[in-house]
């Protein structure tokens, strides 16, 4: 497991087949982007800090992106390792490297939200927000599913 998880390499920029592929997982797969439309998907590869995971063979194995100012915030989306991958410090590997990433030290605060994966960012400082009540969102969980006429909720 550990001579696997030495193997893994972080990039930043996605090869236009591993943008189609990294759209299928999310838009595909995941309860929070399940029906986005690909334009929407493309903004917010432009808008973010993007984290491409591969595997020593150059294959594709993961995904995840920062959203911030490189200053004071970051919140970090669409953590994403491919099936195949999995069960082998992929995600670690990937979140690792975000932790590490030189443009995003020092931040006062970085958010996420999780299902129950808690346990993979514990590691990295992460907990539960102590004073929810403090905290806001506008959310619109079905937005990309009203058209089709699904009812998928995040
Ligand atoms: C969650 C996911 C990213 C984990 O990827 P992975 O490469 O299999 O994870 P790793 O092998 O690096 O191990 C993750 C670590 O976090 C822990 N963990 C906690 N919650 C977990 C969860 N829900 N799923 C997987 N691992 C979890 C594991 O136990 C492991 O720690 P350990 O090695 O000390 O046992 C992957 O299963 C995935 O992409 N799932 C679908 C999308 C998703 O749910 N993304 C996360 C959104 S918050």
């Amino acid at each position: 497991v550990n001579a696997a998880a030495a193997t893994w390499r972080v990039g930043h920029d996605l090869t236009e087949a591993e943008a189609d592929t990294v759209f299928g997982w999310l838009s595909g797969d995941t309860h929070w982007a399940k029906g986005q439309p690909r334009s929407v998907f493309d903004r917010s590869l432009a808008g973010s800090l993007c984290f491409v995971l591969r595997d020593a063979a150059g294959s594709l194995a993961g995904f995840a992106r920062v959203i911030s100012d490189r200053a004071t915030f970051a919140y970090l989306a669409d953590v994403y390792v491919a099936t195949e991958a999995r069960g082998r410090g992929a995600a670690k590997a990937l979140i690792r490297a975000v932790s590490d990433h030189p443009d995003l030290q020092g931040l006062r605060r970085w958010m996420l939200i999780t299902r129950d994966a808690h346990g993979l960012y514990e590691p990295f400082g992460f907990t539960p927000v102590p004073h929810p009540e403090r905290f806001m969102q506008r959310h619109e969980p079905d937005i990309y599913s009203r058209a089709a006429g699904t009812d998928d909720r995040s």
